[in-house]
């Protein structure tokens, strides 16, 4: 059975000029274990979906539709105070982007990661430092860390101790929203080891986020490559990275610089298109240099062109 079925999924904001479709009909599962991937540039709709699988949704919702399946419960169906007391943080955490920068200045970094053992799971203060210290180890921090204000921490410590946050209360799935995007190359290497670590020994599944399509596929079993709300191509990781299909795919990875590849990073010229009144068409279609006739008329649908790998291309 899979562990995290999302079919249909669909987020809107209202805004002065109108709804904005952030998710467009969203479809991907995930298997125990299984990290999935989603890639795609800025505003094509990434954190939104995260923050709908968890039913975070901001007050300018316009329409929210969709299944969100979680071992064969549709969190959908839930009530606010269920998915509080079963499913979040519990079965499903998340690592905000930002997160690190969020962290409480005036308050240890032992404390912030406590907080929420005491005054949800009703820990004690003794037992609930305990956890803590378990929790440092685990993302390789040392003990005295739980001292610390997060100003004395690096970067790559401060997003460790958010990891550990996320950890606390042994979830299943931890959704990562571009957990390293602010770190230099090498300690975001490091915290990619770690995560891989984690993973291995822990069995959990994330949903890592990032505009990084070589690094995700590091880390993914599968990727799926988000553009304007929409899910553009997604299938096992390695294919994606090695055998892209849609242009945009094929531009997303040269996009970011490679420390293996003799060249600069391509920039991907043209914008995403506008989210409230959306060109005809496919939504890539004026910045694909690979487009036909149809392309601006018609809204390519996803077909599957090798076992678990489809696209939405007319090209295919
Ligand atoms: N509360 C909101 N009200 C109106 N529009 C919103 C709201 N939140 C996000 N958006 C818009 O929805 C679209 C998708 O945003 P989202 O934050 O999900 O993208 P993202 O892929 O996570 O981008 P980034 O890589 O910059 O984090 C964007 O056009 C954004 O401006
Ligand atoms: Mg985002």
């Amino acid at each position: 059975m899979e562990l995290l079925r999302v079919a249909s999924l669909s987020l809107s904001y209202k805004t002065r000029k109108g709804p904005l479709k952030a998710v467009n009909n969203v479809s991907f599962s995930i298997k125990k274990g299984e990290t999935l991937a989603l890639v795609g540039e800025s505003g094509s709709g990434k954190t939104s979906t995260a923050t709908a699988i968890l039913r975070i949704v901001p007050r300018n919702v316009h329409e929210f539709k969709g299944i969100i399946e979680l071992e064969g419960v549709n969190l959908m169906k839930l009530s606010e105070d269920e998915l509080r007391r079963n499913i979040r943080w519990k079965k499903i955490s998340m690592v905000f982007q930002g997160a690190m920068e969020a962290l409480n200045p005036l308050m240890k970094v032992g404390d912030q990661i406590a907080e929420p053992l005491i005054i949800h799971q009703g820990y004690h203060k003794e037992e609930a430092m305990e956890r803590v210290k378990e929790l440092l180890r685990m993302v390789g921090l040392p003990e005295y860390v739980a001292e610390r204000y997060p100003h004395e921490l690096s970067g790559g410590m401060k997003q460790r101790a958010v990891i550990s946050m996320a950890l606390a209360l042994q979830p299943i799935i931890v959704i990562l929203d571009e957990p390293t995007s602010a770190l230099d190359v090498i300690t975001q290497a490091n915290l990619m080891n770690l995560l891989k670590e984690l993973k291995w020994k822990l069995g959990i599944s994330y949903i890592f986020i990032t505009h990084d399509l070589p690094l995700a596929s590091e880390l993914a079993d599968k990727v799926a490559v988000m553009y304007a709300g929409r899910i553009v191509e997604i299938g096992p990781a390695e294919q994606i990275y090695l055998d892209p299909k849609h242009p945009y795919t094929k531009k997303l990875i040269f996009s970011v610089p490679a420390l293996r590849m003799e060249r600069a990073p391509m920039f991907i010229p043209g914008e995403p298109p506008n989210l409230i009144n959306p060109p005809p068409g496919c939504p890539f279609s004026p910045r694909c240099d690979e487009k036909i006739e149809i392309c601006e008329k018609e809204v390519p649908t996803l077909k599957e062109i090798d076992p678990e790998h489809m696209v939405a291309c007319w090209l295919y």
